[in-house]
């Protein structure tokens, strides 16, 4: 019962097992029983004897009729004085009692049961001959923070539909409640839009990548890459990662990094002569788009597409990071409109433009969230949040600003950084950021005030994925960097997450995750000698969060940084 990941809150082991048979039944309020059905689908539940009776014919079918096809072996009780994601979970040698304080509370129930269950709990099917014994005890459980998350660039390279759903799936393992995508970049825009066809006719692909490394020599691979999701997709992943409570975070990332936004509509740039690609290699890119209100109109269009497809979307994300302004600075119609609104600098208009877009999203239901740089340029709204990924002192004066925040800061939040500095490393875009670097993160420094504190909603990871080209190597970088989040945004704290996680990787090896081996990569995970190749010492962590640091505190704060 102690290596569950993330750990509970409260454990008390009993003497004694319960063992469910074939034909084991969840009883109890169907959106309760459902979500605990789900997590445990390898049981294979049936419905209970009081409750919901969705599955008759299959019971019927059972040999001994409806009456006696299951027996009610988990029973599931809302308990409203728990919070939505709170459980408790009671094993005895008759029968497993759940209380949860809503769907996401017997959701995790189930997950939490799973964990309980032998490591073959993680096949998609039970193998022939498979028992499935739970310890005996009780476990109550809450979280520590409301975000736990996962961010993941489509961007720099597009995983496909099945990748996004499965990490949802890995997310719910994990208690993990965010999927925060990166839906727009220079390197490719990643959903259909009806209104403006030409984002995802032209915007979603590119003729080739680079596959130079930092400061090294410029080469391509002359490969096509793409890929979009439709609204209908959109709509999929959202109701799909709803049942597993987890909430999808759009991200739009604008005014910069519109490379691909501009080569499908070359009017929205900040010089309407100028011509663009879909870029084809990495850093910072100078396209960015005007701050003219005709683009406030063109983006609230295809943000009222995307929120109509996601459903409910509490967060929206519109980056503001990393934008080049000397196309403002140049452009007379765009200074003319600066000077109109009264504003003093190119950083203030940025400022203007992005709290257009976060009343427009105010207007379709959605909070903004922004990149740090549009906190240090001001005039945010009062109910946008920030990811300060430069690192905690930004956070912090965001947070003492009134807003609240999420930790996001590459050190040690981005997962695109290799978790050893050694040459069999795939290549990555610099070291190093362990495990126990995650798992000794505290997202509220001890140093903040309790009103800086209240604001931290949580922290999520960020999956970059200009080094990150499939799924196999996003496996490689989630886990098990993504179990350390869990338990730090979870239980709060490290206490036997590093005796829990042996047991746990056997759970991932079970489900089919190729994750990081803590020893070091497989022989077939090396970067070998070819475009993989670990390339050390490109940027140290380090040198990054104290060059950032200098940034954030910075006069001109949209000056562009590392990415
Ligand atoms: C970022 O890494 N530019 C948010």
């Amino acid at each position: 019962m102690t290596d569950l990941i993330p750990r509970p809150k409260v454990l008390d082991p009993a003497p004694g097992s319960f063992e469910f048979t074939p034909r084991a039944a969840v009883s109890g309020p169907a959106d309760l029983a459902d979500a605990v059905r789900l997590a445990l689908a390898v049981l294979d539940l049936g419905p209970g004897d009081h409750g919901d009776h969705t599955d008759i014919a299959r019971a019927g079918a059972a040999p001994g009729g409806a009456q006696t096809a299951h027996q009610a072996t988990i029973s599931v009780e809302p308990d409203l004085s728990l919070g939505p994601e709170s459980y408790a979970v009671t094993v005895d040698p008759e029968a497993v009692r759940i209380a949860a304080g809503g769907a996401a509370g017997a959701l995790y129930a189930g997950q939490t049961l799973r964990q309980l269950l032998p490591a073959d709990a993680f096949r998609s099917v039970p193998l022939p001959g498979a028992r499935w014994p739970v310890p005996c005890g009780r476990i109550e459980d809450a979280p520590r923070f409301s975000w736990r998350g996962a961010h993941l660039d489509v961007s720099r390279h597009f995983m496909p539909k099945r990748e996004v759903l499965r990490l949802i799936d890995l997310l719910a393992v994990h208690k993990l409640n965010r999927l925060h995508l990166h839906l727009a970049d220079d390197q490719g825009w990643r959903v259909e839009s009806r209104a403006h066809p030409l984002l995802h006719e032209i915007g979603s692909h590119r003729a080739r990548t680079t596959t130079r490394h930092f400061r090294g020599e410029t080469e391509y691979d002359d490969t096509p890459h793409g890929g979009f999701y439709t609204l209908a997709d959109l709509s999929e992943i959202a109701a799909y990662a709803r049942a597993r409570a987890v909430t999808v975070v759009p991200e739009i990332d604008v005014p910069g990094h519109a490379s691909a936004i501009l080569a499908a509509y070359p009017h929205l740039g900040a010089d309407p002569a100028s011509r663009h690609d879909v870029l084809d290699r990495w850093g910072i890119s100078p396209a960015i788009l005007s701050p003219l209100p005709g683009t406030i109109d063109f983006l609230a269009t295809v943000f009222a597409e995307i929120v109509e497809a996601l459903g409910p979307v509490p967060y929206f994300h519109i980056g503001g990071d990393e934008c080049v302004l000397d196309d403002w600075a140049a452009s007379a119609e765009i200074e003319a409109h600066r000077e109109s609104l009264g504003l003093a600098t190119p950083g203030d208009l940025h400022a203007w433009f992005l709290r257009g877009l976060a009343d427009v999203l105010a207007g379709l239901g959605s909070r903004a969230v922004v990149w740090d740089e549009a906190f240090v340029s001001g005039m945010l709204r009062e109910d946008t949040v920030v990811m300060p990924w430069r690192g905690v002192e930004v956070g912090r004066r965001a947070a003492a600003a009134g807003h609240d925040i999420v930790a996001t800061s590459v050190f040690p939040l981005y997962f695109d950084y290799a978790e050893a500095a050694s040459p069999e490393e795939p290549v990555a875009i610099g070291d190093t950021i362990t495990v126990a670097d995650v798992a000794a993160f505290e997202p509220v420094p001890a140093s903040w005030t309790p009103a800086e504190a209240g604001r931290v909603l949580g922290a999520q990871f960020q999956l970059w994925t200009e080094r990150i080209p499939d799924g196999r190597t996003l496996d490689y970088r989630a886990w098990p960097r993504g179990c350390a989040m869990a338990q730090v945004t979870w239980s709060g704290d490290a206490e036997g997450f590093a005796a829990a996680l042996p047991a746990h990787l056997g759970r991932l090896d079970a489900y089919g995750v190729e994750y990081r081996p803590p020893a070091g990569p497989r022989p077939w995970q090396r970067g070998g000698t070819g475009v993989r190749r670990h390339r050390p010492g490109a940027v140290a962590v380090a040198e990054v969060m104290r060059h950032l640091e200098e940034l954030t505190h910075a006069a001109d704060s949209t000056r562009p940084s590392l990415g």
